[in-house]
């Protein structure tokens, strides 16, 4: 069988892809996220890992959870606490109600996994320590670049306090990835866990699409949707000449049989 922490990097390529090219990602980027939508989305975080983190202490006796169980090190309910507090304020704990439906169906996920096949939430831990440990640290130096925010405050969610190497820390973790020991379909199982975790996250962040305002585009952007709108309005001038007064004629002889169609 092949190494688990391979397969779920290849396994999860094209969706990774399509989570950076998000839009919420973009103007994550380019700094246009609002403190209030940041605080509204740390609540659809909080959601996840309220649900994943009480999954993985249920199961830390399992064998291959136990491999990637690292309460100490990895844990982001708390360090959330801490930034809902610096963003909602004190009353961050009324805004968990109602919950989405996208942050609905990733807890549904995670507890279906728990209860019914405990190894696929490698699948979700992978994604979501992984990835804060990679593009997260990237995610947080751009909030503290437009937020100007007071120092060592509202990024608690990336700073990873108990690890001292991040590099380090990852690799020891695909390590411990590959040393999971489970069957053939359930490895399989896990690197589609992952996939659709990935989705998941795209559908938490498609939940802020219509809150964000339109940025410029660039040139790229731009260049693609004069070639999209180009590309329609060639299909258009087909559409039309097929329906000019000549070829109805002929299309309609055809249909009642006083035309050949050849
Ligand atoms: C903001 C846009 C993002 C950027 C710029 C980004 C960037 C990166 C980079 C540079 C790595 C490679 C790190 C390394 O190998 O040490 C990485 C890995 C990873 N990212 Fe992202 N990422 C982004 C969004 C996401 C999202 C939204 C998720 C999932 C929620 C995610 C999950 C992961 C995972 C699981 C890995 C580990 C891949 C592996 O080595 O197996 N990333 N990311």
């Amino acid at each position: 069988m092949t190494l688990l922490a391979v397969d779920l990097k290849e396994g999860t390529k094209t969706v990774h892809a399509e989570a950076e090219r998000s839009k919420f990602v973009k103007y994550f980027f380019k700094g246009e996220i609002s403190p209030a939508v940041y605080g509204r989305f740390l609540i659809s975080l909080y959601q996840i890992y309220s649900a994943l983190e009480k999954a993985l202490d249920e199961h830390k006796d399992n064998a291959n959870i136990q491999l990637i169980y690292f309460p100490k090190e990895l844990s982001r309910k708390q360090a959330l606490e801490e930034d809902l507090e610096f963003f909602n304020g004190s009353e961050w704990r009324e805004m968990l109600n109602p919950v989405s439906p996208a942050q609905k169906a990733y807890i549904e996920a995670i507890e279906r996994c728990s209860a019914t096949k405990p190894e696929l939430l490698i699948a979700h831990a992978y994604v979501r320590y992984l990835g804060d440990l990679s593009g997260g640290q990237i995610l947080a130096k751009k909030l503290q670049k437009y937020n100007d925010l007071p120092e060592g405050k509202g990024v608690a969610f990336y700073s990873f306090d108990e690890i001292e190497d991040k590099t380090g820390f990852k690799d020891q973790y695909r390590i411990r990835l590959n040393q999971v020991e489970v069957d053939e379909v359930t490895h399989n199982q896990i690197v589609q866990e992952s996939c659709q975790a990935f989705i998941r996250n795209i559908d938490i962040f498609q939940e802020f699409d219509d809150e964000l305002v339109g940025l410029p585009l660039s040139k790229k952007e731009q260049e693609a949707l004069e070639a999209a709108q180009a590309a329609d309005a060639a299909k258009a001038t087909t559409l039309m000449s097929s329906l000019a007064p000549s070829n109805l004629i002929n299309s309609l002889a055809v249909a009642v049989g006083l035309r050949s169609s050849a």
